[in-house]
């Protein structure tokens, strides 16, 4: 009797693998295409953000000083960033540089806008390790 039941218990776990690994592998190439072409035109958002003087309100553009995201070192977040104090993530330094050089109002996190410029920086740095905490 244990040992029925312990098979079951062991049928059970297989078949529940066999079902999450199937569920894993179904999307097609057609899927993928349609993904990147949605993340791409999210990338797109945000470098028209990036050059943007509508972002903040002196008409200073974050290109200015970050010309195709120079200087900004996603891939080191998180890390202690002194002019915030703390351990900060990436959408944090974002919003710093929106409310002082560009004298704008800060974004949420889930705001479409901080998800459109967080897309940009991340494919200007592409294939770059991740090197969190460094300075
Ligand atoms: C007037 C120049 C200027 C403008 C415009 C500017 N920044 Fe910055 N940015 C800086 C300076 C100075 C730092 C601080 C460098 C440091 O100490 O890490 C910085 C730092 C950053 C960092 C962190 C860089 C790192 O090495 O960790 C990010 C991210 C960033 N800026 C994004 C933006 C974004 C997004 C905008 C537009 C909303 C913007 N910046 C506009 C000057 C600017």
């Amino acid at each position: 009797m244990k040992v029925l039941k312990i098979f079951a218990g062991v049928l059970a776990v297989l078949l529940a693998g066999l079902v999450f690994s199937a569920q894993a592998d179904e999307f097609t190439k057609k899927d993928v295409e349609r993904w990147q072409a949605e993340y791409m035109s999210v990338v797109e958002k945000g470098r028209g953000l990036w050059t943007s003087p509508e972002l903040g309100t002196n008409g200073v553009a974050c290109a200015q000083c970050h010309p195709n995201a120079a200087n900004t070192h996603p891939e080191t977040y998180p890390k202690f960033q002194k002019q915030l104090g703390k351990v900060a993530e990436l959408r944090q330094m974002i919003n710093w540089c929106l409310q002082h050089p560009l004298e704008g109002a800060e974004l949420a996190a889930d705001d479409p806008k901080m998800i459109a410029i967080e897309a940009y920086v991340n494919w200007e740095r592409r294939g770059v390790p991740l090197a969190p905490g460094k300075h």
